[in-house]
């Protein structure tokens, strides 16, 4: 969508796979969706570091509403959980530097039973507008999947109408992608930021090899419709919770930066691993992520449990960072030899290459080159070859 929003991929912190829908504040007030959960979370993404490489959305998800629209039809937020109001978060997070998302539902309801969009999209826009909201995610439970090709770019029209900036993020593919003929992606990419294709997120190993699975079949091509303003999302980043090792955080990480995907942690920011917090900040991965070419990387070999993805970077494509994927479940490290034709750097005067978690510089490789490296099992290894004339 070409609105100036998400000219590379849009970064933040999402409730969803980290809170989901507790909304017992008696209990568990600590955990539950409100608004001291959201405000504690801007107050960590600016304290401990996050914002300034680029973390700004704060991203509330569902459950957020009262049963009930009010009287005029507006939505409204549940008034024990949020008593302040929505706008009142928006204005909190923007005198932070930050940016307020919110979510909602085409359809009659949210997933979680909440008032859906449905017949409200235009009157929906504007409150967000309203509000001072910066992002939409706009789910797709509880409605005809058919509805979709017209009702997701309504609400585009509904939200470009507003005048307000409001960066648009669709789940209208990830309803679809099983049946024929698919989604069209062109189109979505039309009306759309960004878009989740695939199933959600849960936090386990089994879910990230699943989605990068997804990713690698590429099934109807939206791997070439990625660039400014346009991201496919893998969905959210899950590194700092209870289902990853620190091996396959890293292979999240490096994975989702050759995919040029949104970075939406969804995590407890209060309460974290320091090695998360540094593979989660960490600068080079950051840097290869948000690359402003937005070239989403492929997979481009699987040999058994070993597969190559690479991702061309700037000066025009003619960088890339490259991850080696071990996705082997005993044993110890394997040793590969890459010969660095494989991964398509062609230039004969070499590049420099840097592994790109530590930061440490190997030298010069040229075509004919062969890099040696050791993988862990369910482990990444993330190179940058880059090409400075
Ligand atoms: C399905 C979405 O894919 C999830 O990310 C989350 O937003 C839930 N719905 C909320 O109900």
């Amino acid at each position: 969508l070409n609105n100036g929003l998400a000219r590379t991929p849009p970064m933040g912190w999402l409730s969803w796979q980290r809170f989901r829908c507790n909304t017992d504040c008696k209990e568990d007030p600590y955990n539950c969706i409100s608004e001291d959960l959201y405000r504690q979370m801007a107050d960590h993404l600016v304290n401990d570091g996050y914002a300034k490489l680029g973390y700004k959305y704060v991203n509330i998800d569902d459950c957020w509403m009262s049963m009930e629209r009010g009287p005029d039809g507006r939505l409204q937020a549940d008034p024990d959980r949020f008593p302040h109001g929505i706008k009142y978060l928006a204005d909190y997070m923007h005198s932070k530097g930050l940016k307020l998302g919110i979510y909602e539902d085409f359809g009659t309801k949210t997933c979680g039973g909440y008032p859906g969009s449905k017949f409200y999209l235009e009157l929906d826009a504007e409150t967000f507008a309203d509000w001072g909201v910066d992002m939409l995610k706009l789910d797709g439970c509880y409605t005809d999947t058919d509805d979709m090709a017209y009702g997701y770019p309504a609400m585009g029209f509904f939200l470009n109408k507003t005048g307000r900036p409001i960066l648009y993020s669709c789940s209208w593919p990830a309803y679809i992608f099983d049946s024929t003929p698919g989604p069209d992606y062109q189109e979505i990419a039309n009306f759309c930021n960004i878009w989740r294709n695939y199933d959600d997120i849960d936090d386990s190993w089994d879910s990230v090899k699943n989605i990068i699975e997804f990713y690698a079949n590429d099934k109807g091509n939206f791997t070439e419709v990625a660039g400014p303003g346009n991201f496919n999302d893998p969905d959210m980043i899950i590194v700092g919770n209870y289902g990853l090792s620190y091996d396959q955080e890293k292979v999240q990480m490096a994975l989702w930066a050759i995919m040029a995907a949104p970075l939406f942690m969804s995590n407890d920011l209060r309460n974290i691993r320091p090695e998360s917090m540094d593979l989660l900040q960490n600068p080079r991965i950051i840097m290869i992520n948000q690359d402003y070419l937005g070239i989403q990387g492929r997979r481009i070999l699987k040999m058994g449990n070993i597969e190559i993805w690479t991702k061309p970077m700037v000066p025009e494509g003619k960088s890339k960072a490259y991850a080696v994927l071990n996705l082997s479940s005993g044993g110890g490290p394997t040793k590969i030899d890459l010969p660095f034709e494989t991964l398509g750097l062609t230039e004969k005067e070499g590049y420099n290459v840097t592994e790109v978690f530590s930061g440490k510089y190997l030298g010069v490789f040229s075509a004919n080159s062969v890099q040696t490296i050791w993988v862990n099992p369910s482990g990444v290894y993330l190179g940058f070859a880059s090409f400075d004339p």
